[in-house]
């Protein structure tokens, strides 16, 4: 008898310890009842997205990079500005830079007409992440889901030291990664984020122009469209790799013949640690593949709000 009430007391408690571990992890499965077709909505509208404008599938991977690398992956970094609050989408690394914000917010109008108010921002973030990434010919990974919204955003959260500026050295880059969990390996990982997307003049300028560790021909080539002198030019756009329309592993291929766009790219494959790696990595794709989702699925999973922590938002730019 004693034994009988002491394991139904270990029962409960084991349940009650479940309970709490699901409500503070991520699963991928988390929607599969309350909104059966959501992946299959958010993969149709990328896909569409994509379709149309190539460029765009990068513009949402790195949506979800300056998502979690601020404050975690809550979707702070689509709230729009208030008048109470200054969010993070004028802050540096994002103002005229970040993009994808409508095909968020086409998502989320059609995710609200199919489960009102069950699919999260950040969760959309996350999987349409991944969904470009597919659509641009990489690899797959499965996300896991039940993150929910933030209520704030943080200008100065953004605007500071989050999120890793170009002008970094490979110190700075792995201290900058370090402090997110990340170690310098992952750091090179995800950096392959940059085979896809576009680059501004002004994130490549001081590499063309005051670095020695760029192949001369490259550099002179993108001078042309790049000069020299701040204000001129500075919005025009180049490819961040050779293939910067496919999801490939050539972004280390050309760090390795020093083809890296910005000075923090070429910090990768510059004499240091990480130059084994990015060597694999331009021999095998399948490896940095592998890699790449497991990273991904990594910086998913950075300070979600699950539970009955924030809100599911209504519409993206917006606190209910
Ligand atoms: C390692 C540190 C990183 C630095 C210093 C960095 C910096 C930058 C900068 C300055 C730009 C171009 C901004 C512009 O000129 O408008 C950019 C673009 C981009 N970044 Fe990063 N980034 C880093 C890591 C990442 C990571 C981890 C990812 C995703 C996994 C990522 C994905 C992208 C993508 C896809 C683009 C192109 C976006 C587009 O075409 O709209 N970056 N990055
Ligand atoms: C963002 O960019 C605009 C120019 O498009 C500029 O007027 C504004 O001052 C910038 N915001 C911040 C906070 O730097």
């Amino acid at each position: 008898m004693a034994f009988f009430s002491a394991s139904i007391l270990s029962f409960s408690t084991l349940f009650l310890f479940m309970l709490g571990i699901a409500s503070a992890q991520l699963s991928s499965n988390f929607y599969s009842s309350s909104c059966p077709k959501a992946l299959s909505i958010i993969r149709g509208a990328v896909n569409t997205a994509v379709s149309k404008e190539n460029r765009m599938g990068a513009s949402l991977l790195r949506l979800h990079f300056h998502d979690c690398f601020v404050n975690g992956c809550d979707a702070s970094v689509l709230l729009d500005d208030t008048a109470n609050s200054k969010g993070e989408k004028t802050a540096a690394p994002n103002n005229n830079s970040l993009r994808g914000y409508e095909v968020i917010d086409t998502i989320k109008s059609q995710l609200e007409r199919q489960c009102p108010g069950v699919v999260s921002c950040a969760d959309i973030l996350a999987v349409a992440a991944r969904d470009s990434v597919v659509k641009l010919g990489g690899t797959t990974w499965t996300v896991p889901l039940g993150r929910r919204d933030a209520t704030t955003a943080s200008f100065n959260d953004a605007q500071n030291n989050n999120l890793p500026p170009p002008s970094l050295d490979l110190r700075g880059l792995i201290s900058a990664f370090n402090k997110k969990g990340f170690n310098g390996q992952e750091m090179v990982t995800l950096s392959g984020g940059h085979t896809i997307g576009q680059v501004q003049c002004t994130s490549i300028r001081p590499h063309i122009y005051n670095d020695n560790n760029i192949d001369p021909n490259f550099a002179t080539s993108l001078k042309k469209n790049c000069p020299s002198t701040v204000g001129d030019g500075d919005t025009n756009l180049f490819p961040l790799d050779q293939t910067a329309r496919v999801f490939d592993n050539t972004y280390f291929k050309d760090l390795v013949n020093k083809k890296g766009l910005m000075h923090s790219d070429q910090q990768l494959f510059n004499g240091g640690s990480t130059d084994s790696q990015v060597n694999t990595y331009s021999r095998n794709s399948a490896k940095f593949f592998s890699d790449f989702g497991s990273a991904m699925i990594k910086m998913g999973n950075l300070s979600p709000l699950t539970g009955s922590k924030g809100e599911i938002r209504t519409n993206c730019r917006k606190t209910n």
